[in-house]
């Protein structure tokens, strides 16, 4: 594992087990739900990459989807399996860094959804071309985080700007995508403790043709 990266797993297992409840709630994304109720979105598998504590690949496990979900950290990881069991829902969890993680050779998802990773722009472009490269035709890459918008406001994300999203980067990691929609601007989040109040976001959502 990079140091890096080995560092972001060491900082982010603290934080989930210093949490008292799920940082970022127990409801899914809120793009993330909006997305799976258009009527175009008829994935039947997905990939959650940096899944946290399960939040997200639970609530797509539970409407029925085949999921697999991917997070650094490997307390995170037990945490999401735990909640997974309390719900009666199975979601195959992997405990990888996104800056080695590939799939399995042949392996492909209808959905791949990127909810907040965190990371640098080394390790989000990586994470990007893993996950174009995961879907199967006609598949959904579905991208929510924080703007470089956000870098002027503290009180939420990442201080640092090399970790915060921009759409220009988005569509240059992801040439061969057809994009669907591609905003960015501010928003009312409500999710969990760590996202609450006004922040400035890219969403994005783009599909494998052919
Ligand atoms: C802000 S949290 C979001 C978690 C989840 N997507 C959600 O929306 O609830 C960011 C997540 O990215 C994970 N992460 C950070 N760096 C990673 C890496 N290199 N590989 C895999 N996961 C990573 C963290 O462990 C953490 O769970």
């Amino acid at each position: 594992m990079p140091d890096e990266e080995a560092s972001s797993a060491a900082r982010w297992d603290e934080r989930y087990r210093a949490a008292a409840a799920p940082p970022f709630g127990e409801a899914p994304n809120a793009y993330l739900r909006m997305v799976c109720a258009r009527p175009d979105f008829a994935a039947r598998s997905a990939l959650c990459l940096a899944d946290g504590d399960g939040r997200n690949g639970r609530w797509l496990a539970a409407q029925g989807l085949a999921v697999t979900a991917v997070d650094v950290s490997a307390v995170a990881t037990e945490q999401a399996l735990a909640l997974d069991a309390r719900h009666g829902v199975g979601v195959e969890r992997i405990t990888a860094d996104l800056a080695e993680w590939t799939p399995e050779p042949g392996h492909a998802w209808d959905a791949v959804f990127l909810i907040y990773l965190q990371g640098t722009g080394t390790l989000r472009r990586r994470a990007l071309q893993l996950a174009a490269a995961a879907l199967a035709p006609g598949g959904w890459l579905v991208v929510e985080g924080f703007s470089k918008a956000q870098g002027a406001r503290p009180e939420m994300g990442p201080d640092d700007p090399d970790r915060l999203y921009d759409l220009a980067e988005l569509r240059e990691a992801l040439p061969a995508l057809q994009v669907v929609e591609a905003l960015a601007g501010r928003v009312l989040l409500s999710e969990g403790t760590r996202h609450r109040g006004e922040a400035e976001v890219v969403r994005y959502a783009a599909r494998r043709v052919g």
